[in-house]
This record gives structure tokens, sequence and C-alpha cells, in this order.
């Protein structure tokens, strides 16, 4: 597999990340997640401008993101993925320097690594909907950052596998925020609620392209927090993500959504979701 790292096109095996990385040491870096149909990356430039607020959070030096875009597709190209799904992961650290809490005083160059792979979209689960459990959320003040520190995520994630789930619903200060590795919808009498875009939760590319689709096919929404007493009253639950499309829930514990079933809504838009990107209307 050929990847990206530091300015070079190179096969996996040969990428040496230094011990002194920022990344490896302090998890000190960002990542972004983007996929990609018949070639062409969906949603390319919300999910750039989003690398590009999570760099500037944290004071990384933002590298040559035009150059970014030519190597994500090159790496498509070189990989053999320019037909069907694929997906991109990039991850930037602050680079390497002597361990300290504090920035280095003479900051060198970010360490930039990038590797594409193919992805099969969930259909099955998209037809069939998918069991959530609900987890405290442990995660620090500035969950809009798309940052590589994913320990929480991490917990939360393997508690739901432990328990047979897809996702941990996390819950703060009594309200649903979002999944571990999703954005999350309920559905009140036909209209759609999600968290406002606050330091609580990432500002997902898939949550915002669901509220166009809701605005373009007139199904009202809400920005509100879900209180979580009152999440499994919902008549739909969905998760969204960029590899996870639109999740319908059908269970959170041991309390089953609706019917059981995918809801309608719910479904509505995943075709939506889906459509807009294999057609690929950016
Ligand atoms: C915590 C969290 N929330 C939401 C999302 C969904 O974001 P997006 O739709 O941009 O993939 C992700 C994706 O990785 C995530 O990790």
């Amino acid at each position: 597999m050929t990847v990206y790292f530091n300015g070079e096109f190179l096969d996996k095996g040969r990428v040496c990340v230094s011990p002194d990385d920022r990344g490896f040491l302090l998890a000190d870096g960002v990542y972004e997640v983007i996929a990609s149909y018949g070639g062409r990356f969906y949603m390319a430039e919300a999910h750039f401008a989003r690398l590009s607020r999570s760099l500037a959070a944290l004071r990384i030096a933002e590298p040559d993101l035009d150059r970014l875009r030519d190597v994500a597709l090159t790496l498509l190209a070189r990989n053999d993925l320019q037909q069907g799904h694929a997906k991109l992961y990039l991850q930037i650290t602050r680079g390497v320097a002597s361990r300290s809490h504090a920035f280095p005083e003479a900051p060198g160059p970010p360490t930039v690594y990038a590797t594409v792979e193919a992805y099969t979209p969930p259909e099955q689960l998209w037809a069939r909907g998918v069991h959530t459990i609900l987890v405290p959320d442990i995660r620090w003040a500035r969950c809009d950052i798309k940052s590589l520190a994913l320990l929480p995520n991490v917990l939360a994630s393997q508690r739901a596998k432990e328990a047979g789930a897809y996702d941990a619903i996390f819950v703060r200060d009594g309200v649903i925020t979002e999944g571990s590795h999703t954005s999350i919808c309920a559905v009140y009498a036909g209209e759609l609620i999600t968290h406002p875009l606050t330091h609580h939760i990432l500002g997902g590319v898939t949550r915002d392209v669901v509220l166009d689709l809701c605005r373009r096919g007139d199904i009202p929404y809400r920005e509100r927090p879900i209180p979580e007493e009152t999440l499994c009253e919902a008549d739909e639950v969905m998760l969204l993500g960029t590899t996870t499309g639109v999740m319908p829930v059908t269970s959170v514990g041991r309390q089953r959504i609706g019917d059981g079933r995918p809801g309608v809504l719910t479904l509505r838009l995943q075709r939506a979701l889906h459509a807009r990107m294999v057609g690929i209307e950016a």
C-alpha cells in the first residue's frame, strides 16, 4: 500500500515515525477522514475547513492544504482506488521535539501522514438498524477539535463492542451529545433534533449535509440538546458520520426505539445522503 509521509509517497512498511514525535508522545495532533467515490472526495472542502480549524485551535502550523488535496488524489490513483468507495485518513502532529509539555521553542515542521483504503458501505446495517448503549461523556471540553487524543472514544467504543452494540452514545450533564465516532439525531413527531454546535460535540460534516437535506426536503429540524431521559421516547434515532452514513438506531440499552425498525425519515435521509455522495454533488 502506498502512503504519504512528510513529503514522500512510499510503501507503508517504510514509514518511520520518530519516538520523539509529539503525536506519539502526547497525542499532540489532529486528524481528518474523507470518503471518496469513483475517484472523487465527497465534501472535501468542508473536511479541509474543519482540519484547518482544528490545526488553528491547537496552534499547529498548517501544511499546504492545496498540496494535501493533490496528495489525496494521487494516493487514490497509486492504490488503484479510483473506482468504488474509499476513505482517506490524514494525520497531522506538531512534529518531532524533545519531550516537554509546552510547545517546542523552535518548532520543526508538522508530521503529515495520509493513507487511503477501500471501504464497503454498511448496507446491511443501514437496512436493519443497530443497537447502541449510553455511556458517560468523560471527554474534555473541546470536542469540536478533531484531536488525535481519542482515549475516551476508544473506551466507549470498546464498551459498545463488549455489549454487542454498534456504538456508544455519550451523555454529558444529562444530555445526549454524540456517539463515540458519530453525530446523533432523534425524531419527535416529524421534527429532527440534534445537539447544537458547541464545544461539546464535533461539528460533523455529515450532520451539516443532513441538515441541508432537511432544509431542501421541508423536514423541520431544531438544534437543541436532547435530555437523556427523552431519547428513548423518540420515534426515530439515527447516527451520522462519514463512514457510517445515516445509520438507524433501533435500540438504546434495553429500550427499543419506535417499533424497533428503522424509521421512515431515517431511511429517507439515508437514501438522500447516499445518492448525493455517489452522484457526487459536493
Ligand atoms: C466524535 C465524532 N462525532 C461526529 C463524527 C462525525 O463526523 P463526520 O460526519 O464529519 O464524519 C465523528 C467522526 O469521526 C466523530 O468522531
